[in-house]
């Protein structure tokens, strides 16, 4: 049997543990596969843009970052338009990629993506193609699986980075903050920030009031706490304000970024702190991936490929406490998982007693 993998979307630390899980295993079958270049993409070129890919290439990768195969969240496939519309794919994108794969004689593919490249991948399994999803994604948004692979690598990075803020901050006596990933979800902010021990998280699910932000650093200073660690996530929103955006970004969404700037200087300006502010941006999704994300990557690898052995197409590998499983991929892209502002996580940050801004 031959097989395809590709990953499509922002790059991930584990990715390449997923290619070389998913090399491996099929390899045990005596099974072929074929690494498309650059996602989707790969699939579009007369006779398709791929690496034949045996053990002997993927051997040792799993603690590479990035991805061997390239990636883009840019291109022909783009099947969601901002948080929920959907695109159809046109059906010649569609034929031309069944032609290739039919004239490599590749029968199953393996997509490992986040929200808009599963629901391209649904697209495809409904169109009649043989496809396996593996959920990827550092925002850790994805419903129907508790992680992704990723997401510890860069709540990692944000844990280094407040380390790093907190000696400097306090002995400037100063407000740092760090404005991080999480364009709808705060994941990523919530756990960093407790992780690395922040005053203050801010969510893109709970619009924060600067002047309760501001009260708090205040009584902090009177309490002798001269430097606060304020954390937020890149989609978070000042009460009744508007996203902060760069631009337009790629096809299906606005390049987020600039709230942590504007956090800094409103905050300094109320509180009469000196204020700085960081941008651990694109840090948070390079470089090797943690421990747990090189196994949960590798974990994920085998079992799509295993889904593949029983026929479980249009379904996507799920982490479940302890297990991986799978679910259907409808299940996992219909609406994004968020954190829940009543849920167990936040009501943790405040007994620790860190501020979420709404309070
Ligand atoms: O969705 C993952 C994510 O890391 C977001 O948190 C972030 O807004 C976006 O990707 C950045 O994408 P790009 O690499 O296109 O700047």
């Amino acid at each position: 049997m031959k097989i395809g993998v590709l990953n499509s979307g922002g790059d991930c630390p584990g990715l390449n543990a997923v290619i070389n899980g998913v090399v491996g295993a099929a390899d045990k079958l005596g099974w072929e596969v074929y690494g498309f270049i650059d996602g989707f993409e790969g699939l579009l070129p007369e006779g398709g843009d791929y690496l034949k890919l045996t053990p002997d290439d993927t051997t040792g990768i799993g603690k590479l970052g990035g991805t061997i195969l390239g990636t883009t969240n840019k291109g022909h496939f783009a099947a969601k338009i901002g948080e929920g519309d959907v695109a159809k794919i046109p059906e010649e994108i569609m034929s031309k990629a069944r032609d290739n794969m039919d004239l490599l004689g590749i029968e199953a593919l393996v997509v490992i993506g986040g929200d808009g490249s599963l629901t391209t991948a649904l697209q495809m399994n409904q169109e009649g193609f043989n496809v396996v999803g593996v959920p990827k994604t550092i925002d850790n948004d994805l419903q129907a699986t508790a992680m992704s692979f990723g997401f510890d690598s860069a709540v990692t990075s944000v844990v280094d980075g407040l380390d790093r803020l907190q000696t400097t901050g306090q002995s400037h006596k100063r407000v740092m903050v760090l404005e991080v990933m999480g364009r709808h979800a705060g994941w990523i902010a919530l756990w960093g920030g407790i992780g690395g021990g922040a005053h203050v998280i801010l969510l893109p699910e709970i619009d924060f009031d600067l002047e309760k932000v501001a009260d708090f650093i205040k009584q902090r200073e009177i309490d002798g706490q001269r430097s606060t660690l304020v954390v937020v996530a890149e989609g978070a929103r000042i009460s009744g304000g508007e996203l902060i955006t760069k631009g337009e970004g790629s096809a299906s969404e606005v390049t987020l970024g600039g709230v942590g700037q504007v956090v800094a200087h409103h905050l300094e300006k109320m509180t009469g702190k000196d204020t700085r502010s960081c941008v651990l941006g694109h840090l948070q999704r390079g470089g090797s991936p943690t421990a747990i994300d090189r196994i949960l990557g590798a974990r994920f690898g085998v079992k799509a490929v295993k889904m593949i052995e029983t026929g479980e197409y249009g379904r996507m590998v799920s982490y479940q406490a302890y297990h991986v499983d799978s679910v259907p991929i409808e299940e996992a892209v219909h609406q994004l998982r968020l954190v829940n502002p009543d849920g167990e996580m936040v009501d943790t940050a405040r007994a620790l007693g860190i501020c979420m801004g709404d309070r």
